[in-house]
């Protein structure tokens, strides 16, 4: 059943989201800082209609971003993972962590494993991440998995206004640098 993935890493588990998870996810919606390129902050309330779209994609889609939590204390650190709303440029890999998880290689070492996820169960060919050019903290992630820049796109209407650009890799790039080797 979909309920029932759990993905662990050496530090990390990823699963579907939780209602426990939603104290974290209220608060990088409410950090200015965190959720700039994420549609902005939020107060709590409009936090958990937000909060329902992960859960509302995985019933719906079958798939949607993983809740990323601490393999020892179950701590919320952020979602990544498969996001592909109606309207969306392709198929993204998205990610947002609460700021007290940034800086730790735990986006980077939750998005490796949810790529392959998404690789083996979601028959997509190509991956995507849409981020705003400002956003250096997110290019560097996108480059850490080996993503480059397709240059830019456009979201759909209302996030249409708001720059971005288009990373993003193959399957058989991806598949090539876990394997070691330099796909053509
Ligand atoms: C985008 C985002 C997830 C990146 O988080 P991050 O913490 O920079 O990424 P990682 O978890 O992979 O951590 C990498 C950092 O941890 C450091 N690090 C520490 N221990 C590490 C380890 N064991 N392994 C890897 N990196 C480690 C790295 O040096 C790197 O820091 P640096 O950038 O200063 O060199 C985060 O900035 C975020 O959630 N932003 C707000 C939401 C957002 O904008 N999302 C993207 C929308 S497009």
């Amino acid at each position: 059943m979909t309920s029932d993935i759990q993905i662990e890493t050496e530090r990390l588990i990823l699963r579907l989201p939780r209602r426990e998870d939603f104290d974290g996810y209220a608060e990088l919606f409410g950090d200015e800082e965190a959720a700039r390129f994420v549609g902005g902050a939020m107060v709590r309330a409009a936090a958990w209609r937000k909060f329902l779209q992960q859960p509302g994609a995985w019933l719906v889609q079958g798939f949607g971003m993983f809740s990323v939590t601490d393999k020892q204390t179950g701590e919320w650190y952020g979602q990544l993972g498969p996001w592909l709303p109606e309207g969306w440029p392709g198929n993204e890999v998205g990610w947002a962590f609460r700021r007290a998880a940034w800086g730790k290689g735990y986006a980077t070492e939750a998005a490796a494993p949810a790529i392959d996820w998404a690789f083996a169960n979601l028959g997509w060919n190509n991956i995507i991440h849409c981020i705003d050019p400002a956003n250096t903290a997110s290019l560097a992630l996108a480059r850490r998995v080996g993503s480059t820049n397709q240059g830019p796109g456009k979201l759909p209407p209302p996030l249409d206004e708001h720059p971005i650009e288009i990373w993003g890799q193959s399957r058989e790039q991806w598949f090539a640098r876990q394997r070691g080797v330099q796909a053509r």
